[in-house]
This record gives C-alpha cells, structure tokens and sequence, in this order.
C-alpha cells in the first residue's frame, strides 16, 4: 500500500537533531537577500517551504549558493531586488507569501505573488490593509483578500499603526515593507514570535522595542535602517521537535534528547503545556545565538493530565495544537482549547481537521468556534485508522504520532506534504521506536 504506514509500538530512545527552525530559515534567506554583502546561513531547513522562499529571493536577484558542508551563502542585493521576469510562486506556504508582500510593496518593481490552493484560499487581507495603510499599491483576487497578490512596490509613508491580531506574518510583513522602503513604523502589536525582531536587531537596523501597557509591544524601525550581512546560526524547530517530544510523553519506557532545538520564549508554550499535563521534560545546556535561544530538552515518557489553553498562550503554541490535542487524547481527563480561533486560516482549518482526525481514532472531540474539547482515554491505546488524504504536514505528522499509541496502527496516505517542514520524519520517527530502515 502506498502512504505511510505507523504501527505501534516503541518506545522511542535516542538522541536527534530535528530540521532547522522554518520561521528563521525564511527570514534568513530573505533578510539575506536584502542585506549588504554575503550572509552565510548554518542549518538551513532544507523543507519545501524554504524552498520557495528560497527560489523567490533568487527570481528577486539574490545568488544562493548551497555549499556541500550544509552551510548556505545569500549575496544580498544591499536593499535593492531585481523585478522578477515572472510570477513568484510561494507554494503551500503563507510565511513566503506574507512576508515577501512586506518587502515588495517597499521596491520600485512589480511583482505577483501566487500559490498552490490551500494557500490561494488563505486569508491575505490581514496584510494588504495594513500595508496600503503604508501606502502601498496591492491588489488580489476577492477583493484583494486572497492570492494571487499584484504589487507595484514603491516608497512608502512614515506610519504608525495597531495590530489587533497577534500575527507574527502579519507584524514581520510591515517592519519588512518599512525596511525595504526605508520609512519609518511605529507598531503596537501583541506579542507573537520575534525571529524578525531578533534577526533585524543582529544584522543592525535601527529596531527599537518596548514593553508597554497589558503586556503589549512597541516596535520602532527607525527610517533608512539598512541590513549588513550575518553569520546566521539556525537552531532545530520546536514544532518539529513537538511530535517528537509528544510522541515520546506517550509511549511508554521512552527516553528522548533533543539537542539544538530553538527555546525562544516566543515559541515555548508546548513545552510550559506539556509540563502543566504531568509530561517529564528537563532542559540540558542552553545558549542564546543573535538573540536567539537554543538548548537541549529531555523528555521521559509519562501519563498525562488534561489542561485548559488559551489566552496569550496560544500565540506561543499555534502550530503546536494539533499534537497537542492528541496528547490530550491520551490523558487522563478533558483538554480544553480556546481563543484559537485563527487554527481556522492555517494550512487546513485545523480545529475541523483536529477533531476529524481525533474521531476517526476512536476519541470523543467537539470543535468549538474558538478550539475544541479533548476527553482523554487515561492512557488506553486509540483505534487505528486510515487518515482521509491531507496536504496539511501538520495533521499527517499527529495521524503519524498517533500510530504508535493506536491498537491497530494509522495509514496516511499521501504524506508528501510532511516535506514542507520536515523532511526525513517517517525515518527519523521509525529509528527512534528502534525500527529503522
Ligand atoms: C509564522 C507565524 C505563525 C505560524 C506560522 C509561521 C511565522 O503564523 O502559524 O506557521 O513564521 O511568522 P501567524 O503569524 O499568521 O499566526
């Protein structure tokens, strides 16, 4: 049969790097591509997401250049991209799309920006209202709310504005408009992850950022800031650590280190979750790399309780909450999830596909408008099943988690899409139960 076939099984032992961090490796190649002189970026996500950015900076006029060590080597174009003499295809991923908007509404060029049809039907008013609130020229399909995006970029005006939704695209797409126009922007957002932060700050732009009123941020991109070339240092990605980490808290006699793995605060809520659910997690060396954190996590397997998620925490665990409702699956008691609703304009609306794929194991899950609710099997193996056809990495890597505390084993028939983040996951999950091919 073909697809991807988990039985049960484990436990899961071993010590593992998981791919790079995506969120860092997309801004990596296209802060690269903006800065002056050659950045050289160390582990890289070699997913397919990252490859459309990748293959965009360089439709944009960037050389990439991928050395035989791993290591990758951006020529900026020191603030000036070259008109693409094509549409830019940004594939299946919004990060790509959003965030180069931002940097093209600042460039005297046009371009047009489209995707493959989940992310045609994703939500792109989020960042054209904003950016013609810059004065940026940009236009889509349904009224300007979806792909494919017209954008004759241009200078843009000094602004300051409020971001209601805490999206980390959404903020990173005007600081990148701001920068690629040289204007100024002072943004009032709610906290979400700070890679763009973090990564402007290190190749030097003017980036002031504030604390202020119930844990809201101040950003201040200061007018003309410019970007010089960086060593970039990519840690793994935490939510591809996460159905490792899940996977391991599940099943019992597991013993797992992840090394490398990026600990931003930004990103760290399954781990705080995972913890509050009675999972066994202790922290290794950790260091801080351009103000990025990295460290390794351990994690022993263990039972699990139920908990409630929801307020400033979902920001932190967004992409988390698909593996995080199956581990809620297996525990003791109910999982409550709330105020996520924005699950609904991800890769699938992940609160229908969450319960879906969580029915079709045999588990009691309600959506709700905001999240849905989780009635744990106290540790009792699921049912197994065969997942209906995903292209969501996300719900085929859970699917594949799941497997392994099923009776029966889980079938995900087209697990392509597991390559837009984590290429090489089957393999490295089958090694880890100790039946590696
Ligand atoms: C991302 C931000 C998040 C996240 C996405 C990657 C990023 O989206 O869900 O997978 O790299 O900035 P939002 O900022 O839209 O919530």
């Amino acid at each position: 049969m073909s697809g991807l076939s988990v039985a049960p099984g484990g436990p899961l032992r071993g010590r593992l790097r998981v791919p790079g961090d995506k969120s860092i490796s997309h801004r990596a190649l296209m802060l690269g591509a903006m800065a002056t002189g050659q950045s050289s970026v160390r582990g890289l996500l070699r997913g397919a997401d990252v490859h459309s950015t990748l293959a965009c900076v360089r439709a944009l006029g960037a050389e990439v250049h991928l050395e035989s060590d791993g290591t990758v080597r951006v020529d900026g174009c020191a603030g000036r991209l070259a008109e693409p003499h094509d549409v830019l295809d940004c594939g299946n991923s919004g990060t790509t799309m959003r965030l180069l908007s931002g940097l093209l509404a600042g460039q005297p060029i046009l371009s047009v920006l489209t995707g493959d049809a989940s992310l045609r039907r994703r939500p792109m008013g989020r960042i054209v209202q904003p950016l013609r609130a810059l004065g940026a020229q940009i236009d889509g399909r349904h009224r300007a709310s979806r792909a494919p995006l017209a954008i004759r970029g241009g200078s843009l005006r000094d602004a300051e504005l409020t971001l209601e939704l805490a999206s980390a695209q959404v903020k990173s797409a005007l600081l990148f408009a701001a920068l690629s126009a040289g204007s100024a922007l002072e943004l009032h957002v709610r906290p979400s992850r700070d890679h763009s932060e973090c990564m402007l700050e290190a190749m030097g732009a003017r980036l002031a950022r504030t604390a202020t009123r119930d844990g809201w941020e101040r950003l201040d991109l200061g007018s003309g800031s410019t970007l010089q070339a960086a060593e970039i240092h990519v840690p793994g990605d935490i939510s591809s650590a996460a159905f490792l980490l899940v996977a391991a808290a599940l099943v019992p006699g597991s013993d797992l280190v992840i090394e490398d793995v990026g600990l931003n605060p930004s990103r760290t809520g399954v781990l705080d979750v995972l913890r509050r659910m009675g999972a066994r997690l202790e922290f290794g060396e950790r260091d801080r790399v351009a103000g990025e954190e990295v460290g390794t996590v351990r994690v022993v397997s263990s039972a699990l309780e139920g908990t409630e998620i929801g307020g400033g925490e979902i920001p932190r665990l967004i992409d988390e909450l698909p593996v995080l409702a199956l581990a809620a699956a297996l525990a003791h008691g109910e999982t409550v999830v709330r105020d996520a609703a924005e699950l609904r304009h991800k890769e699938s609306d992940r609160i229908a596909t969450t319960v879906g794929l969580l029915r079709s194991l045999g588990v009691e899950a309600e959506p709700r408008p905001d999240g849905f609710v989780v009635q744990g099997s106290a540790g009792a193996p699921l049912q197994g099943s065969t997942l209906s056809a995903t292209d969501d990495h996300r719900l085929a890597m859970t699917g594949a988690v799941a497997g392994l505390v099923s009776t029966g084993g889980v079938h995900v028939p087209e697990p392509g899409c597991i390559d837009v983040s984590f290429p090489g996951f089957s393999d490295t999950l089958e090694t880890l139960a100790g039946r590696g091919c």
